[in-house]
């Protein structure tokens, strides 16, 4: 079903997200990147509040003696910072260099590229003409487009319409052509004004490359952007090892920019070519890694719901069988309806998969492939492997229970920016608020958990007289070292509330002419919109204990 009200909902966020500084366009001032985007000074600190909540939930504020609800153990969590580029045969061991591609697909008449899946069409005829027509329209707004195309095509007028025979739904092209169901002779591109534009589906590797050194030329030379921060955490398995005191099950953490260089970047950031990854590798003996899977899985959808994720907004998708990745074991995704998408569809904000040992034995012992259903090394036609291994020993040696095997790996790997446009989305409200003389007025709000919003606080002094300036500066400097907060004395005190509203602050402090008398301030929040009187001299303390 049409979801007009979510899409007219997303471009007033979006619009919002640019007017008030969250995200723009990344070089905007020249005509601006394809799926690249900069954050601005409200976006920098909601995405780095974001970032180090998942650095204190996971890592740094982890208990690591108690048993949380739900693991089957205590357990260690650590981090690492690794390169964005990497030795090139890190990816082919870890398969991206032979398996990380989308297929393409380009239109001979209108030069423009499409990905394959993303491509759905149906059959169309009239007065004896057939065609598969084609549209890279997503959800709700690609059946009307096939009726538009159609139309075009056979040259009808609007009342027309109605003649057109449709031969069954929408389907993807990809399996309709896998099924001999149409022929890409007979289809009609998205773009295109005649039929057997496409040309035959290419693979495209999402892989960014570049050279290293000033000589680079040959193949040799070639290294790659990383596509998830993951491989810097497999490869530096033994050093952590190796340099630190943890034990198995233990996690290591990491933060970070990938590149995926998407062929259709899409829907604001959820789809970018530059983007930044949470991701744990969680290593654990083979025989607890179910439990921890279910451990990882619930854990981590419990934290979006903490920082106030709408419930019914998310969803938790544990991926069927034929959807696993070759060496998966179990995957879960976390989901979002984001408001782009058409009713009933959620985006992936989050996987959580069983990896196995698939990780750590590719680079001890090369690309590994599944046949008869083990993970064996890929040998090419001289019978070596295809893709060498590092030949490093990546097992674990349990020194109490003298056991020595290769860890099973869960991975929680989640996305920052997909992160922060769901909180982004959800937090985004339009409400009534009553203005100054008690009348209402519309107001955009950001209800955004305080963790995350960028400003914590806001000291208003009512007036810019009376000495309620001098109060509001020392209120000001008192809660600065202790959190993001901002002095406005600009404008009246409704259009300053409705600034901190549209920028998600939680409370608003008001120094007015009874602070004067008896040092107290008007707390206002944000949400109930209720105003109480605070003690100036205690208002640090009552804000810290909100936050925590
Ligand atoms: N190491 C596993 C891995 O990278 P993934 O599902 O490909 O798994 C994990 O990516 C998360 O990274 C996704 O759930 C999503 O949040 C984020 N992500 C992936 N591709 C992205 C893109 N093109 N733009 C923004 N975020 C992306």
């Amino acid at each position: 079903m049409q979801n007009q009200n979510d899409q007219s909902r997303m471009d007033r966020i979006v619009s919002l997200a640019k007017r008030r500084g969250f995200i723009f366009q990344s070089s905007e001032i020249y005509g601006g990147l394809n799926g690249f985007w900069d954050y601005g000074p409200l976006g920098v600190a909601l995405k780095r509040n974001l970032k180090d909540a998942w650095w204190h939930d996971m890592v740094a504020g982890h208990d690591e003696l108690a048993t949380l609800t739900g693991a089957p153990s205590p357990y260690e969590m650590t981090g690492l910072d690794c390169t964005i580029i990497m030795h090139p045969q890190v990816w082919k061991c870890s398969g991206h260099f032979d398996l990380f591609h989308d297929w393409m697909i380009d239109c001979r008449e209108s030069k423009r590229r499409y990905r394959y899946d993303h491509l759905h069409g149906r059959w169309a005829a009239h007065r004896g003409k057939k065609v598969f027509v084609t549209t890279d329209a997503s959800g709700d707004e690609a059946a009307p487009e096939t009726v538009a195309r159609a139309q075009k095509f056979f040259g009808l007028r609007a009342k027309q319409v109605d003649e057109i025979e449709w031969g069954g739904g929408l389907e993807s092209l990809q399996q309709a052509i896998a099924a001999g169901s149409a022929t890409l002779a007979d289809t009609l591109g998205p773009d295109a004004t005649a039929p057997g534009s496409l040309t035959a589906p290419r693979e495209f590797n999402l892989m960014f490359e570049t050279r290293i050194g000033a000589l680079a030329g040959d193949d040799d030379d070639r290294a790659f952007l990383r596509p998830e921060t993951a491989q810097g955490i497999f490869v530096n398995f033994k050093n952590v090892l190796d340099t630190s005191r943890v034990r198995v099950p233990f996690g290591i953490a990491q933060v970070g920019k990938s590149f995926r260089n998407e062929i259709t970047p899409r829907n604001f950031t959820f789809r970018s070519r530059e983007f930044e990854q949470m991701e744990i590798e969680f290593f654990c003996k083979p025989a607890d890694s179910a439990a921890w899977y279910r451990y990882w899985r619930d854990r981590r959808w419990k934290w979006y719901l903490d920082l106030g994720l709408t419930a019914g907004r998310l969803q938790l998708r544990e991926h069927a069988a034929d959807e696993l990745s070759h060496y998966s074991v179990g995957t879960a995704d976390i989901e979002y309806a984001f408001p782009f998408l058409a009713a009933g569809e959620f985006g992936e904000l989050e996987g959580i998969a069983h990896r196995g040992d698939f990780d750590l034995r590719s680079h001890m012992e090369g690309k590994l492939v599944r046949k008869d259903g083990e993970l064996v090394v890929e040998t090419g036609p001289d019978g070596k492997p295809r893709h060498k291994g590092s030949g490093k020993d990546l097992s674990y040696f349990d020194d109490i229970t003298r056991e020595r095997f290769v860890p099973h790996v869960i991975e929680p790997s989640a996305g920052a920016d997909r992160a922060t446009l769901a909180f982004l989305c959800d937090a985004y409200h339009e409400d009534e608020v009553p203005d100054e003389d008690g009348k209402p007025r519309s107001r955009t709000v950001l209800k955004l958990h305080p963790r995350l919003a960028p400003i914590k606080a806001a000291i208003l002094p009512l007036v810019k007289k009376d000495g309620m300036q001098e109060v509001a500066i020392d209120l000001y400097r008192a809660l600065k070292p202790h959190m993001a907060c901002q002095y406005d004395e600009k404008g009246s005190v409704g259009r300053r509330y409705a600034r901190q509203d549209e920028a998600g602050t939680p409370w608003c402090l008001t120094v007015d002419g009874q602070s004067l008398a008896d040092r107290t301030v008007t707390l206002r929040d944000r949400d109930s919109l209720v105003q109480q009187r605070v003690a100036i001299d205690e208002v640090v303390d009552l804000l810290r204990d909100k936050l925590s």
